[in-house]
């Protein structure tokens, strides 16, 4: 950022701060249009153009979502789409007051010479795209890395070269005034204990930052976004919420500097109140003390409850939508230590 404008400085950090303000957090809606289809096939939902847009149609007009969130992340196909009467997601989106992202990897592909693992790509030609997509109203953009953990890996190759596409992105985000979500996420999938995932975490993190400052990031203006750190899907011993909680803020009060305003956690396969209690837990035990925001990016998390009614049918959509105005304001009550459980909503 050192050859930019004040402008451009000040905006960034703004645009960063009111993400966060609030108790609000992001809505993750820029799933692949692969990724979409996969969950749509579960419920026998076609998986076509027509039903991921009205998928997320009922999303973006659900009424009320901007007393939770501050800002949705929009994947290139939905940021193009409309309303069935022909009003953009945008502007639909920006009119509610809520701030539109956009996911600008093109996904996680495998990696040469690291049998298991995947670099993510989508930095070619990224300063266009961007500039695009700044035009369009954009503010926030979204890259996520994946980081598996199993027998010998992650590697070093892999952490590394995801840690440098990661800076990369993020010093092309601030240069075309858009706050770069930079995200690292290491994977559930696994036998592995929780102290190994906040090993891991730690390293990633660290060689994240690393070339966040080798890049010339401005910390000020990005967010971190973040897995809880947590034993392995499938490992037997299976920690407290509170332990959680715990392991997480250890591994992050070490690795993430101060300057950073938000860390927004992804929910990477967690039920949705899980997710919650452990976010809850967060802000309880560590709000006063921590040097950053304590928040959230959810996609499942916020979406799934709402997908399980809706499945597709138009007779559905405002019982989905009230469903997805709960798991939202869940999280806003779980950032400020003030969620209490499900009480028979959802
Ligand atoms: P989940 O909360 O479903 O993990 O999605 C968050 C996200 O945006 C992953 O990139």
């Amino acid at each position: 950022m050192q050859n930019d404008s004040g402008t451009n400085v000040q905006k960034l950090i703004n645009t960063a701060k009111t993400l966060v303000a609030g108790d609000k957090g992001l809505l993750a809606l820029d799933e692949s249009i692969s990724t979409c289809n996969k969950r749509f096939a579960k419920y026998g939902i076609p998986q076509t153009e027509e039903f991921r847009r009205a998928w997320r149609e009922l999303i973006v007009t659900t009424s009320g979502l901007s007393e939770s969130i501050s800002g949705a992340i929009l994947f290139d196909e939905t940021i193009r789409q409309t309303k069935k009467d022909g009003t953009p997601f945008i502007t639909i989106i920006i009119d509610s007051g809520i701030i539109p992202g956009i996911k600008v990897d093109i996904g996680a592909k495998e990696m040469a010479g690291h049998p298991g693992e995947k670099i993510t790509e989508g930095l070619d030609g990224l300063r266009a795209r961007l500039a695009e997509y700044a035009q369009m109203g954009v503010r926030f953009a979204k890259w996520r890395a994946v980081i598996a953990m199993d027998d010998g890996i992650p590697s070093w190759g892999c952490i590394n070269a995801n840690a440098h596409a990661l800076a990369r992105y993020a010093a092309l985000c601030q240069e075309a005034g858009l706050v770069p979500v930079v995200e690292p996420e290491v994977l559930m999938k696994g036998v592995h204990a929780i102290e190994q995932c906040g090993e891991v975490t730690a390293k990633v993190l660290r060689t994240v930052f690393d070339q966040l400052y080798i890049q010339r990031v401005m910390l000020e203006g990005m967010i971190l976004k973040t897995n809880m750190v947590l034993p392995g899907l499938t490992c037997p011993k299976q920690e407290t919420v509170n332990d959680v909680a715990d392991a997480t803020l250890q591994c992050l009060l070490q690795t993430v500097p101060a300057a950073v305003p938000a860390i927004t956690f992804l929910s990477g396969g967690q039920s949705a109140s899980l997710a919650s209690d452990r976010l809850n837990a967060m802000n309880i035990r560590f709000k006063s003390r921590a040097p950053w925001a304590l928040s959230f990016s959810f996609g499942r998390a916020i979406q799934q409850p709402a997908l399980d009614i809706w499945q597709g049918r138009e007779a559905n959509v405002s019982a989905a939508q009230q469903a997805l105005y709960h798991r939202a304001k869940c999280n806003r009550d779980a950032r400020r230590g003030k969620y209490d459980g499900e009480k028979g909503v959802v």
